[in-house]
């Protein structure tokens, strides 16, 4: 065997709107990581977006294709913007992230949601509701309402109009998330929440009669509850410290990640990793990307906040590389940065400083030396 067996192949792909700017800082810090702890990888940045459908009449060009194929990793940035009109509904379908997502299967969408205690002064919730969060949302990503048949837009005889689209979960595809969420149960406090809308959906009726089914033959060791989705939105604001693992379907997933990221100060401090099935090998494909969006609204300004991106290279050490004490240091050092005052706009207190994304990039470094000289100390 070669020597460069082990190395780990990274796809970086900032995308568009603020995407390239919070990648270029996580990337810095995948680069310390190569640099300062020896973690074998080779990184290969790629286009995706406008630019690159300006150039080629394709916004997933053949080399960013190769490049993500290849990858064991990739570091996602963002996608969508109000340039979308200028590329063809078609172009943007061809390439999009819901394409990726399926393209690799990657069905397991983790989102982990933690409170920092220095951030309760400009988080909307208040103080003593956040204390101590710390739970997983695992959002099942290749499924559900986002791609059941049929879907479209019809004309109806009287000239109206109709959207439809079809929610829809088969034993499979429910047992294989419902396993990633009590596997993961079990490496933390044991608790799943399984989300549905069993009251009033099939869909949900069979999810959860095959958690239940699941639950009961193989993980009777975990806790297992049930919300409806109405209520978990309420709960996830009213007391979030009570969940660990939840799980539930695309749609739900999408909404109450959203609506959890409030229970961790902002919207751009929220990691997640996407990840497809374990091969023969026990490799398996995945996708690490920031939870908010492209932000039109600030992209170019260089104030977005880059830590969402940079948590989500926490999840690549951990989840890809199998590095838990890395990933456990950047963590660590998020929060000696964010500690020592370093806020972006979007988490600054009334009065604070307001640092840009570069400089937030560069607080995040610094407090790696420092986070890593005294654990060499
Ligand atoms: C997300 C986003 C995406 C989704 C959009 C960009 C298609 O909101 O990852 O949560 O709805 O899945
Ligand atoms: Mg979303």
């Amino acid at each position: 065997m070669s020597t460069q067996s082990n190395m780990i192949k990274v796809a970086v792909v900032g995308g568009e709107g603020i995407g390239p700017e919070v990648t270029t800082q996580s990337r810095r810090v995948l680069e310390w990581f190569a640099a300062n702890r020896g973690v074998p990888m080779t990184l290969r940045d790629a286009e995706y977006g406008l630019i690159p459908y300006l150039k080629t009449g394709k916004v997933l060009p053949e080399d960013t294709a190769e490049a993500m194929d290849e990858a064991d990793a990739i570091l996602w940035g963002a996608t969508g913007g109000p340039e979308t009109t200028e590329v063809p509904a078609a172009a943007r379908k061809a390439g999009s992230l819901l394409g990726l997502r399926s393209k690799y299967d990657l069905y397991a969408n983790l989102r982990p949601i933690a409170a920092s205690p220095s951030l309760s002064a400009s988080a909307p919730l208040k103080a003593e509701v956040l204390d101590g969060v710390d739970f997983v949302i695992i959002r099942e990503l290749t499924s559900g309402i986002y791609f059941g048949e049929p879907r479209g837009i019809e004309t109806l005889h009287d000239g109206q109009r109709r959207g439809f689209n079809t929610e829809q979960y088969t034993t499979n595809q429910i047992r294989r998330v419902a396993r990633a969420a009590f596997e993961l149960a079990r490496t933390r406090r044991g608790k799943v929440c399984s989300v549905d809308k069993a009251n009033v959906l099939e869909t949900s009726v069979v999810w959860r009669e095959e958690m239940i089914a699941l639950h009961k033959e193989e993980f009777s060791d975990v806790e297992l509850t049930h919300l409806y989705v109405d209520n978990a939105a309420m709960q996830i604001v009213r007391e979030p410290r009570q969940f660990d693992v939840m799980v539930t379907g695309n749609i739900f997933g999408d909404i109450l990640s959203d609506c959890a990221a409030m229970a961790s100060g902002s919207l751009g401090m929220l990691p997640s990793a996407s990840l497809g099935p374990v091969d023969r090998y026990g490799r398996r494909k995945a996708l690490y990307e920031p939870v908010h969006g492209s932000a039109p609204d600030i992209a170019g300004k260089g104030i977005a906040n880059p830590l969402g991106s940079i948590l989500s290279v926490a999840m690549l050490l951990r989840l890809t590389l199998n590095r838990p004490e890395d990933a456990d240091l950047l963590e660590q050092a998020v929060q000696t940065a964010l500690a020592s005052g370093a806020r972006t706009a979007d988490i600054a207190e009334a009065g604070a400083k307001k640092l840009s994304t570069v400089e937030m990039g560069d607080a995040v470094l610094r407090a790696l030396d420092k986070v890593s000289a005294k654990e060499n100390a």
